[in-house]
């Protein structure tokens, strides 16, 4: 690869032999991700990658992506490469530090905006395990007059969120506080979400090679998988305000389990939501009446 790389002079042959080298070794879609790694090594949008393939490499673009398809091809994530990954449309620093966005959390989001009444009222949103903040910033740019609190045991997942939060213009209505989910925090919250390590311990070696590069502490939910929802649950019924919202979202088979946790920490179930693949992903518990 090295050689080949060293000779692409134009956006379409470096293309060529990116998505070559992805594909022998097995790594799909190669196509897609050849085509991203060369726009930002080259430092232009993909549609010019795609549109002028004769166009020249700029100077430094072949060492760049030589080094960021060795990466790639040592199985790192394309965000933690590209160090941004676009979740409900808002573009989000990413780092090793933290979880890669989910397309699959988007069901959070859009099952906590479809639930709630007025999106212009004033909310308190609590966060628990916020990583880039992606889920908390998502919902504070739906709901202009809210504010909100993101919960991480990572000083260096909080940097990345708080550095969200600025370049989306909602530092002002979000606060990033180190925490062991609710201990220490006092208050009510209207809209209490979480997506916490929810992958049992014993299957984390099964996981693509992609997903063990991400931090253990987001992924490993103990024996069986439920280990943060069991040190959560009493936090978010204490600290969901009455008439409000709390939104967990669970791994596949999990939601019954929630469930029963959120029913014996005195909250009450207010639906299952399912993502896109037909996989129950978000639970929805609320204050009893
Ligand atoms: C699955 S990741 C979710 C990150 C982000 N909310 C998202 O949806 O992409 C879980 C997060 O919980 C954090 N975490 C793990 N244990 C924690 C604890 N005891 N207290 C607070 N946060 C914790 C991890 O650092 C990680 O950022």
């Amino acid at each position: 690869m090295s050689a080949a790389l060293a000779t692409a002079d134009t956006l379409g042959a470096a293309l060529a032999r990116g998505r070559t080298a992805l594909r022998d070794a097995g790594i799909e879609p190669a196509a897609l991700d050849a085509r991203l790694l060369v726009a930002a090594a080259a430092g232009v949008p993909v549609e010019t990658v795609i549109a002028y393939p004769e166009r020249a490499l700029p100077p430094g673009a072949a060492e760049r992506l030589q080094s960021w398809l060795a990466r790639r091809l040592a199985r790192e994530p394309m965000a933690y490469i590209l160090g941004r990954r676009e979740f409900w449309s808002l573009d989000f620093v990413v780092t090793p530090a933290t979880l890669t966005p989910r397309p699959d959390s988007e069901t959070l989001v859009a099952a906590v905006l479809e639930r709630i009444g007025d999106h212009q009222a004033p909310r308190r949103l609590l966060d628990f395990g916020t990583g880039t903040g992606c889920l908390l910033l998502a919902l504070l740019s739906e709901l202009p007059a809210a504010s909100g609190i993101g919960v991480d045991s990572s000083d260096a997942a909080l940097a990345v969120a708080r550095g969200n939060a600025e370049t989306l213009g909602l530092a002002t209505r979000a606060v990033f506080v180190r925490g062991d989910w609710g201990a220490g925090l006092a208050g009510m919250f209207d809209i209490i979400i979480s997506n916490p390590p929810y992958i049992a311990t014993h299957q984390l070696a099964a996981l693509p090679p992609e997903v063990r590069h991400e931090p253990q502490p987001a992924l490993d939910g103990g024996a069986d998988g439920l280990a943060a929802y069991r040190r959560l649950m009493s936090d978010v019924a204490r600290l969901l305000a009455r008439g409000g919202i709390a939104a967990l979202e669970v791994g596949d088979g999990q939601a019954a389990d929630v469930e029963a946790l959120g029913v014996a920490a005195g909250l009450g179930v207010a639906g299952r939501v399912t993502d896109l693949a037909g996989i129950e992903r978000c639970v929805l518990l609320r204050t009893k009446s």
